[in-house]
């Protein structure tokens, strides 16, 4: 069962909201989570019923609602490489909305919110909130999002992509999201699978304009990120 009462608003918290969906990419949101934590931000967590398969697959985690507290801080505290205890991470700033819970704080505008992150998207979250079918709480918030013209990052993780989902993408763009694909790249410096995932994270947060230090920004100098020999 959801700790509501932890989630009653007092009023002064302004959170991110952060919906992890059922996409591959659980190590992408544990990583924006660390990022707004690290950055001082408050947030509001719902995590779909169908991302504890990825994140079970992902991490051997089995997300529970019940122990929520224990088990986020364990998968936060995990590296993309699946070692454990790679980050301390203190999950206090952290609020906690079951994903069938419709009736939560941030399911109406009135609760006050800076916006969402979507953190892995899958195409059935993108299908869910380009049609407003608020069917989940993960769902209705990212509408909700929408209609109070907060700002709204959708890291869409799928590919090859069909054309429905390319149209979904569309509307969510004239909606006014920021259709962000989960695709890292390879200019700064990545050794690491964690340096990848922080690259994504990193775009995710520069897109809602929270501070982070990721990862190593472009300076418009090329052969940065590999070591030449000879
Ligand atoms: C192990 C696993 C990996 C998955 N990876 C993806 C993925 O990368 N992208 C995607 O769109 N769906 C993926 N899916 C399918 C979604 O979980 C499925 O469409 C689900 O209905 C999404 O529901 P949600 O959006 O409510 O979380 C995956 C499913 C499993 C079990």
């Amino acid at each position: 069962m959801t700790d509501r009462l932890d989630g009653m608003n007092d009023g002064k918290r302004t959170p991110w909201v952060v919906g992890v969906s059922g996409a591959s990419g659980t190590p992408y949101a544990a990583a924006v989570l660390r990022g707004l934590l690290a950055a001082g931000e408050s947030v509001d967590l719902v995590v779909s019923r169908a991302s504890r398969l990825t994140l079970l697959d992902e991490t051997g985690i089995s997300f529970r609602d019940a122990h929520w507290r224990e088990d986020l801080a364990a998968w936060l505290a995990r590296g993309a490489d699946g070692k454990p205890d790679t980050f301390a991470v203190d999950v206090s700033g952290v609020r906690y909305w079951a994903a069938g819970d419709l009736a939560a704080g941030p399911s109406s505008g009135s609760y006050p919110a800076k916006g969402m992150l979507v953190v892995p998207a899958s195409t059935a979250a993108v299908a869910g909130v380009a049609l407003g079918l608020s069917k989940d709480l993960l769902q209705r918030v990212a509408s909700v999002t929408l209609k109070e013209r907060r700002p709204l990052v959708v890291a869409v993780r799928e590919t090859p992509l069909n054309g429905q989902t390319l149209k979904h993408m569309v509307a969510l763009d004239e909606a006014g999201a920021v259709v962000l694909p989960a695709s890292p790249a390879f200019y700064a410096g990545a050794t690491h699978i964690q340096d990848l995932v922080d690259f994504v994270a990193g775009r995710v947060l520069d897109a809602a304009g929270v501070p982070h230090r990721l990862y190593r920004r472009w300076e418009g100098e090329l052969g940065g990120a590999t070591p030449r020999s000879g």
